[in-house]
């Protein structure tokens, strides 16, 4: 799997988790708090197997306009990370405010992933030769797995 594939591969499990999260409802407390703690395990993984591995391998191997889409996609992870998610996690599962917050932090995360696999993605497969894209795929998978484990020790 490329760095491309794992990307993706990432994307579709947020989409299916986003999908079952706007499809309970606010009897489904425990179900509603364990889909926002997935998600937002995923979450910390991707944005920093993207942020610190695969964004600046294309920002340096990109121009001026590969350096705007860059920063536009670091400041709708920082809307994710630093507000939409925070205030889900701490809106009570069986308020009424909680489908609308996550309804929120689902048209984000569509919308972001959308420019990534429409915009960004082939502009790096156009930049970055295979085994540049192998080579960062071994590095994303250790990364995540690193967080991985540093987050369930946490939890433990
Ligand atoms: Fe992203
Ligand atoms: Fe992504």
């Amino acid at each position: 799997m490329n760095a491309i594939e794992l990307l993706k591969q990432d994307h579709q499990l947020v989409k299916t988790l986003l999908d079952e999260l706007s499809e309970t409802t606010s009897r489904a407390l425990k179900k509603r708090s364990e889909l926002v703690r997935r998600i937002e395990l995923e979450l910390v993984q991707h944005t920093a197997i993207e942020e610190k591995i695969f964004y600046p391998a294309l920002k340096q191997a990109g121009d001026k306009q590969d350096e705007k889409m860059y920063f536009e996609a670091k400041e709708e992870h920082r809307a994710v990370e630093s507000l939409v998610l925070p205030d889900l996690k701490k809106t009570r599962p069986d308020g009424v405010e909680f489908a609308g917050r996550a309804k929120v932090l689902k048209e984000l995360l569509e919308h972001h992933i959308r420019e990534e696999e429409e915009e960004m993605f082939p502009r790096a497969e156009t930049l970055l030769d295979h085994p540049t894209l192998d080579r960062l795929a071994v590095a994303m998978q250790q990364m995540k797995k690193d967080i991985k484990a540093q987050w369930e020790k946490r939890a433990a």
